[in-house]
């Protein structure tokens, strides 16, 4: 197992990560690839919290840069001989998804370590979670960590006909705790009761498109949930529009910066040469956090709060842009 400090790991800061291979890949639906990496040496791996993710560099974009995506950790979490990712084909996305359904055993990968954004509460009294698609992944290390230490739990699993990546090991882990639906409209009927007859001190996980944790949350809070006991990851922010030229203005250095449209103010400030730490470049893990002095935000990511976005003194510049025509920024 290779270390790599965090001038090795790319042409932009990333965590410090590892290089693993791969030990065995399995199609776990006609769709999901699931692939076991392990360190050539056999040795274990840092453990993780139920719910993490690993940023994996799957080659390089054509810009010419690593293209990193973030996968969430199928496994077991404590002292690991593998980390097992799952990957659904995506043939219009980005090219990260075809990069690892095309790797083989014994392919070297590169990876950060373990990073937790959808851990258990531990002092939760029962844990209800709900996964759609491959957003089963991570609610499948919740289910292997409930059942390890006897945590009370349920799951409800929605998933195109045919195509449940997981189902049978999930099957096999929660007994009759496992509850699927295989259509839309089904499973909205099937998830209100659920949100309504829950003992106190419940917490709810919801992993799974876009759209999924709008309606859970929403229908959540209408149930009268706290908000500090409803989860949720994001997968991503899929496409964006390319949005419109502007300046960025770093005020300690008094440079400017042009961020053309089609790129990202991440993508200009690394052409400018300055480096910001970043990992998913999704909008998601939070890592590109950039302090804002001045101007409009066209907000676009998934990790500040409704109250962060509002307050208009940062943004994820991996996604989100000016909304005029300049940005002051405290760099
Ligand atoms: S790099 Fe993850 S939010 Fe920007």
């Amino acid at each position: 197992m290779t270390l790599l400090s965090e001038n090795q790991a790319g042409n932009t800061p990333v965590a410090t990560g590892l290089v693993l291979s791969v030990g065995e890949t399995t199609e776990v639906s006609p769709t999901v690839r699931h692939v076991r990496l392990t360190a050539p040496d056999g040795r274990v791996l840092p453990s993780f919290t139920p719910g993490s993710h690993i940023v994996v560099t799957c080659g390089t974009g054509p810009d010419g840069r690593p293209r990193r995506n973030s996968y969430s950790l199928t496994g077991p979490g404590f002292e690991p001989d593998h980390y097992g990712i799952s990957v659904r084909l995506d043939e219009k996305g980005r090219g990260g998804s075809r990069w690892i359904h095309r790797l083989q055993v014994g392919d070297p990968v590169q990876v950060s370590t373990p990073r937790s954004a959808f851990a258990p509460v531990l002092a939760a009294r029962h844990h209800v979670l709900v996964a759609g698609g491959i957003g089963v992944t991570p609610v499948l290390s919740h289910v292997r960590a409930a059942v390890q230490w006897g945590r009370s739990f349920e799951v409800h699993y929605t998933f195109r006909a045919g195509d449940g990546p997981h189902l049978e090991e999930l099957r096999r882990l929660c007994g009759t705790r496992l509850h699927t639906c295989t259509d839309s409209n089904s499973f909205r009927e099937h998830i209100g009761p659920v949100l309504l007859d829950q003992p106190i001190g419940t917490h709810l996980y919801v992993c799974g498109p876009a759209g999924l944790i709008d309606e859970l949350t929403t229908r959540a809070h209408r149930a009268g949930w706290p908000g500090a006991r409803v989860h949720y990851e994001h997968f991503g922010v899929g496409d964006l529009d390319p949005g419109t030229p502007f300046t960025a203005h770093l005020r300690r250095s008094g440079s400017e910066v042009e961020v053309d449209s089609g790129v990202s103010l991440l993508e200009a400030l690394e052409t400018h040469g300055t480096a910001v730490p970043n990992l998913c470049r999704q909008g998601v893990c939070g890592e590109c956090r950039l302090p804002v002095v001045s101007g409009g935000i066209d907000h676009r990511d998934l990790y500040l709060t409704a109250a962060e976005k509002e307050a208009g003194d940062c943004l994820m510049p991996c996604v989100s842009r000016a909304s005029g025509q300049r940005l002051e920024l405290d760099l």
